[in-house]
């Protein structure tokens, strides 16, 4: 045997200011079946994440929600936590960035790089917003795009004709938090001198570290020259300060990968024998993988190996980068339905049919990844419950009422046990290669032949004949240790569905090599189903309630060009006329009642004086009894257009406030308001 590895593995570290979506769950995915191919091969395999805390965006989001930023990252940190357990994605630890391990990691590292020459200071000028008092990132300004003329366009570029573009050069320009003027100021800045590093990642980006394609499009940035990084925001800023450096701290994405070490670390600080040195030493044996998006290979292609070696630790073994997730060939799209939250996915269907179709659609490249709506039904019907869950249900009753569930010795077919032992390593190698889709393929070949083999066998026409009770044994026993075999093969992508096989077998949790033997002379417990078909019904239910978490969403919002969703003060603020054109009036709730298949709205029936409104509105979490809310009066917005909503049209809206989930408070007047009266 040889030794075992010692490896540590990471996914990216997600904002804490945003829910996770199906979009972000096909590198969870990824990673744990990857983590668990090696746990269970017998490796030493540590995965660790963290929540990426710090930055503006998170700053500014507190502050909208008035909380501080240190409440809102631990609320998204614990909703990340419980999104990804409940999707079998099983860290071995999830930390924070903003946390102490990090910050002195991240103050050792910049002075490490200080003290060896590698930082630079210059003056940097900036736009500023005098109201909030402020430094403005580009995608915190908006303005007239210099080259089309388009009106509310980003600092960096124009949506509208594509033009990039400095901030300075906007027509108009104007801060997107306060709507203030913004104007020009100097600070200092501190730069991480990575072109020191030149050579060092021109040898190491080739070296087997990065998948081809993403080698030659690093090659392209090194061909054309490094710069240096300015790695220093101005105060106000959520982060930890620059040591020797009041008032100024470090941007976001400095501290961010050291937080993978940061996690490591607080793991290793309560778990005997675990050494942070071993893992991270210059010289050390183990093995350290980034898995992340093809978004962010910079970041870790070039920075990270350069502050790494600028501070005397190893750099990463590989880093495993992967593409997009497309809908039905499309973007997500939340009108459309398909910008489906993690939350959303689990109300609906069991985590393991999508943990199985990433996997029968993941390889090693970083091509992007369709979820195909259809197939994706198709698929884990055929595969998993028709292939393979379909062997152990056809043979178990048999050795239940036969055998009293004794599985016998059976030397039915050696030429297929020999088979299913003979693929193992074939399988092993695409799961450790990321050949997700061939380790699926060739899983189901297995299964397609073992059902093949029971088929032709037809052990329940034999046990309908006298003296054929041994042989339908034999044949069960065999069908019963082949689906056992599929079991070991397919744990790292169905963790559930494994321990629930782990129950009917009753055996200890299977490892990898556990393919060799096979069960003889063995007790199984009572079988129960170990998955159901997914219908296409629950399909259509999910894709209805991505449409309300759009519908129930607050207003406009932007992304900030890192995916994250801002609001645009700009585009909230109306002028006096357009508040004056809103009809507002008292409204009566006469009735109010669940709406079938929606698990957010509730349908109102309102009194509004001279007529009845049909009004649908996402306040279910907040109010679990409907007829609570029979009889009281809320106020109205009476001129809205209606809305055709797949439940029915929605007649205007109710004002309600709160963050959501049970804190929404529907507004009322005060008593003596009658239904009809307008809000002046
Ligand atoms: O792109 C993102 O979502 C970042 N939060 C990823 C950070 S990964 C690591 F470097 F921390
Ligand atoms: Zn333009």
């Amino acid at each position: 045997m040889s030794e075992a590895r010692q490896i540590l593995v990471t996914s990216a570290l997600p904002y804490a200011n945003g829910s996770i979506h199906l979009g972000h769950m096909v590198e969870y995915i990824q990673t744990d079946i990857w983590v668990r191919f090696q746990k269970m091969s017998g490796n030493q395999c540590i995965y660790v994440c963290a929540s990426d805390a710090h930055g503006s965006a998170i700053m500014l989001r507190a502050d909208k929600e008035g909380i501080s930023p240190e409440q809102l990252i631990e609320n998204v940190r614990r909703e990340h936590s419980t999104d990804f357990a409940d999707f079998g994605v099983a860290f071995d630890n999830f930390h924070s960035t903003h946390s102490e391990e990090n910050r002195v990691l991240s103050e050792s590292i910049y002075l490490k790089l200080r003290d060896a020459g590698h930082i630079a200071t210059r003056s940097v000028t900036q736009y500023f917003d005098p109201e909030k008092g402020m430094f403005l990132a580009d995608r915190f300004i908006k303005g007239t795009c210099p080259k089309c003329a388009s009106p509310d366009q980003y600092g960096d570029n124009c949506e509208k004709c594509g033009a990039t573009y400095a901030p300075t050069e906007l027509k108009d320009p104007r801060s997107a938090i306060s709507g203030a003027v913004p104007v020009l100021r100097d600070s200092k800045h501190f730069f991480f001198k990575l072109p020191d590093f030149d050579a060092m990642l021109k040898g190491w980006t080739r070296s087997g570290a990065l998948q081809e394609s993403v080698a030659n499009k690093i090659a392209e940035w090194l061909d054309a020259g490094l710069q240096e990084w300015d790695i220093s925001r101005d105060a106000p800023y959520f982060g930890f300060e620059i040591p020797d450096e009041p008032g100024k701290f470090f941007y976001v994405w400095l501290d961010a990968p050291i937080g993978y070490m940061a996690s490591f670390k607080n793991l290793c600080e309560r778990t005997p024998g675990l050494d942070f040195d071993a893992f991270w030493n210059k010289d050390s044996s183990a093995e350290v993988y980034h898995f992340i998006g093809k978004d962010i290979v910079n970041f870790h292609a070039l920075f990270w190996p350069a502050m790494l070696e600028g501070a005397g630790y190893r750099k990463p073994t590989a880093l495993n980068v992967h593409g997009f997730l497309t809908v039905d060939g499309q973007k997500m799209s939340k009108s459309r339905g398909t910008f489906i939250k993690a939350r959303t996915y689990l109300d609906h269907l069991n985590p393991e049919y999508l943990r199985y179709y990433f996997a029968s659609k993941l390889s090693r490249g970083v091509d992007d990844l369709d979820l195909n709506l259809e197939d994706f039904v198709q698929k884990v019907n055929s595969d998993l419950v028709g292939k393979v869950v379909n062997i152990a249900s056809r043979c178990a009753g048999f050795i239940h009422k036969g055998n009293a569930g004794l599985l016998v010795h059976s030397d039915a077919a050696p030429e297929l046990t020999e088979a299913f032992r003979a693929a193992a390593p074939s399988i092993a190698e695409a799961y450790e290669t990321r050949d997700f889709a061939r380790a699926m393929r060739e899983i189901m070949a297995l299964a397609d032949r073992a059902n093949a083999w029971i088929a032709d066998k037809a052990p329940w026409a034999l046990a309908k004949q006298d003296g054929k009770q041994a042989e339908v044994q034999e044949i069960c026993a065999l069908g019963v240790n082949l689906f056992r075999q599929l079991v070991i093969f397919l744990k790292p992508v169905l963790p559930s569905l494994a321990a629930a096989a782990e129950q009917f077998l009753n055996v200890a949790p299977l490892r990898w090599d556990d393919h060799r033997n096979l069960l003889a002379n063995h007790q199984l417990n009572a079988f129960t189903p170990l998955l159901t078909r997914i219908e296409p019904a629950k399909i259509e239910a999910m894709i209805a309630s991505s449409k309300e978490d759009l519908a129930t969403a607050e207003a406009p919002a932007a992304t900030t060009g890192n995916g994250e969703l801002v609001k645009d003060p700009l585009a909230a603020e109306i002028a006096f006329d357009a508040f004056a054109a809103v009809d507002l009036r008292i409204a009566l709730i006469e009735k109010c009642e669940f709406v079938e298949g929606a698990d957010k709205l509730l349908r109102l029936t309102l009194d509004i004086g001279d007529a009845k409104r049909n009004v649908f509105s996402g306040i279910k979490s907040a109010y679990p009894d409907p007829s609570k809310l029979e009889g009281r009066l809320t106020l109205y917005v009476a001129n809205l257009a209606a809305r055709k909503m797949k439940f029915g049209v929605s007649e205007g809206m109710v004002l309600a406030a709160g963050p959501g989930g049970e804190e929404i408070y529907l507004l009322s007047p005060d008593s003596g308001a009658k239904p009809g009266q307008r809000v002046k």
